[in-house]
């Protein structure tokens, strides 16, 4: 059974402590409400995605759920690590699929900056391998991504300043979004010079500490096309896991889960050639390196060749394929757990055209593709969607 989204909605993100968590998921849902046009009560199901840790609340679901006025038939918490907002998602999309309901709630809301930076980076940390990675060797997130930077750069011949213009690139898309944490341009000079954080990453290289809600709504094809004239297909998910121990990997040039979920994907949508068949893509660019190797493992470039592509502004719109419209998850902010569908917000208002002048990418085959990784690759979500019905 073909699934739409018929409704998506998001808070501006940033460092917003006058909110609570359930007052920023109620302002999400609010607007993906008004953007579908149904009234809360139609909502069957809610997933929530919340990697939590950092929140005051320890259940959040029925909280949100009642802040927000929603009393749906069921609802569960989703949790894949920064990978949780497409989690949810995915099981909404279940949820509709099965003939559980034909209208459910994918929500993902965090409120990070409840605790300090030092607590956020050793909470995130722990979520890589605690026992091995973090409590032995002291492992927290810029230093996994460093690592792979280390190893990308000594074995393609990329450079910091390679790295430099993925950052430069989603400043400047995040410069033109109202709801982006970072709304100033920056140039290669001002990364280059900004101090390191785990070398070779900068302050530029890394994706903030970010508080947010982002919700997507979806239903099944007998409701969507009742509802609305301009549904967003979910034409394909691709889902995979891989270990979490980066020593059970078999590549560090690579996210494995990543790769096989965008097999799956493209096996299911019938995409050979994405860069043909894509408008534009939101990539998990959690720090700068990982965007680079997210145009390899999707297959915009061939594998040690995707700094190339940043080196020569490829991924800018006009480029061969816009990456990142909405400024990603390095200037638009990355409140882990709602950033997978903050990235389903952008990719469906750029199909359906509703996005500001200068950062709107030209629509001519209706397709657009959302890449969530969670942890280095713990778990990946690739999903595509679409204006034409599967
Ligand atoms: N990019 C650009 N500017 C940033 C930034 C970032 N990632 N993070 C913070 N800033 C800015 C702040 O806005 C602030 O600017 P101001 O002085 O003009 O107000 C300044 O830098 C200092 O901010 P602060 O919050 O004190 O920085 P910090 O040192 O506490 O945190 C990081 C910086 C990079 C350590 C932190 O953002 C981080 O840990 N990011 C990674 C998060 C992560 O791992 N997410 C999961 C990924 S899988």
């Amino acid at each position: 059974m073909a699934v739409a989204v018929i409704g998506v909605g998001m808070t501006k993100f940033g460092r917003d402590l006058e909110h609570q968590l359930p007052e920023l998921a109620f302002k999400a849902v609010e607007d993906a409400l008004r953007d579908a046009g149904i009234s809360r009560e139609d909502v069957g199901f809610v997933a929530f995605a919340n990697v939590g840790g950092w929140s005051s609340e320890f259940f959040p679901l029925p909280i949100v759920c009642e802040y927000a006025g929603l009393n749906p038939k069921g609802g569960m918490r989703v949790e894949a690590a920064c990978a949780s907002g497409s989690a949810a998602l995915a099981i909404a999309c279940m949820a509709v699929e099965s003939g559980y309901t034909d209208i459910a709630l994918a929500i993902g809301a965090e409120r990070m900056n409840e605790l300090s930076t030092s607590a956020v980076v050793e909470l995130l940390g722990r979520g890589g391998n605690f026992f091995w990675e973090f409590e032995t060797f002291g492992l927290t997130f810029p230093a996994y991504y460093a690592l792979l930077a280390k190893a990308y750069m000594d074995e393609y011949g990329a450079s910091e300043g390679d790295l430099a213009k993925i950052a430069v690139k989603n400043h400047y898309y995040g410069s033109m979004n109202p709801k982006a944490q970072f709304q100033k341009r920056i140039t290669v000079e001002d990364v280059l010079s900004s101090r390191y954080v785990a070398w070779p990453l900068k302050l530029y290289d890394c994706s903030p500490i970010t508080d947010g809600a982002a919700a997507a709504i979806v239903a099944s094809e007998k409701v969507a096309s009742k509802l609305t004239d301009t549904p967003v297909w979910v034409k394909a998910q691709g889902i995979a896991t891989a270990p979490a121990n980066l020593t059970m990997r078999n590549d560090l040039l690579s996210i494995e889960s990543a790769v096989e979920a965008a097999g799956q994907a493209y096996r299911k949508a019938g995409i050979d050639d994405p860069v043909k068949s894509l408008d534009l893509a939101l990539v998990h660019d959690c720090f700068t390196i990982a965007e680079i190797i997210a145009y390899e493992d999707l297959g915009f470039a061939r594998k040690g060749e995707g700094y190339l592509l940043a080196r020569e502004e490829q991924t800018y719109i006009g480029g061969i394929i816009p990456v990142n419209t909405d400024g990603g998850l390095k200037a638009k902010g990355h409140p882990v757990g709602a950033s997978g569908l903050a990235m389903i917000y952008e990719a469906v208002k750029q199909l359906r055209q509703e996005i500001e002048r200068g950062r709107q990418a030209p629509i001519r085959r209706g397709q657009a593709l959302v890449h969530n990784v969670g942890g280095t690759g713990h778990f990946a979500y690739v999903t595509i969607l679409s204006l034409e019905k599967p």
